[in-house]
């Protein structure tokens, strides 16, 4: 059938061209103009990062998540070039902060002029290093308890940041992970792709620990064919 999704070459997953279209139109009538965003993207791009951030709407959905929560104190794993940092932060209640961390010094660098340009380096720090060595670091570094959690970069970690999360976090606080369905794979047992593995994983812990009152959502649009997981920490 010639208006069903179709299997795309490359990435394996379904793509249609109204999901890029839908979403140009729904950008064009929810979204301003927004000189720090493009800036940001054109930097990161300039300097070698891969597109792999939200999209536009996406980033709206952070920020309204941290306002909808009342969010003074954010964590997010997974920086690139500040993307999503610049949508969290824009979320904050007054008096708040962002935490990001981030593996490669070239990719917080890149983020850190992103975020001064877009206003916010006086609220957000970008931490170096792998997170799961920089996460037990926070509490002394005087981050936390968490309000927001955004998880955002290597996947096959996503368990183990998951218990982070929710260690560092306060109860009644939000949990949000990017890219929980990935063209589907998420639901086929036999995909050996450690991404996969690993949000298989963390769906797992979540079914067995109760810790998160939790729902998934699939997802199309410029990313494809994805979704995100949102979750309230049970106290
Ligand atoms: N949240 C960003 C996109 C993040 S892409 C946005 O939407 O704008 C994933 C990022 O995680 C990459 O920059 C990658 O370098 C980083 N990353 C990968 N493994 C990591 C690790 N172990 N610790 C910290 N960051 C890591
Ligand atoms: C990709 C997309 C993401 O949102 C991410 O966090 C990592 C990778 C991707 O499309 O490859
Ligand atoms: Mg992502």
């Amino acid at each position: 059938m010639s208006d069903m999704p179709r299997r795309s070459t490359g990435s394996g997953g379904l793509s249609d061209p109204r999901w890029d279209e839908v979403d140009e139109y729904l950008a064009l009538r929810l979204l301003p103009a927004d000189d720090a965003l493009d800036a940001a993207l054109e930097a990161s791009s300039a300097a070698g990062l891969p597109p792999i951030q939200v999209s536009p709407l996406q980033g709206r959905l952070l920020t309204l998540v941290a306002r909808l929560t009342g969010a003074r104190e954010v964590l997010e794993i997974g920086t690139l070039g500040g993307y999503s940092t610049i949508c969290l932060a824009r979320g904050l209640a007054p008096g708040g902060r962002v935490v990001t961390l981030e593996r490669s010094p070239h990719h917080a660098d890149v983020a850190r002029r992103n975020l001064d340009r877009a206003g916010l380096a006086d609220r957000v720090e970008v931490v170096v290093g792998a997170a799961l060595d920089t996460l037990p670091t926070l509490p002394s570094r005087g981050y936390g308890p968490f309000d927001l959690v955004f998880i955002d970069a290597d996947k096959p970690a996503n368990p183990l940041y998951l218990r982070h999360a929710i260690d560092l976090a306060r109860p009644g606080a939000v949990v949000v992970v990017d890219n929980v369905v990935r063209h589907g794979t998420v639901a086929d047992a036999d995909d050996p792709h450690p991404d996969v593995i690993g949000n298989q994983e963390m769906l797992n812990l979540i079914a067995l620990s109760g810790a998160l009152e939790a729902t998934a959502v699939q997802t199309v649009g410029v990313k494809g064919y994805d979704g995100f997981l949102i979750g309230i920490v049970r106290g």
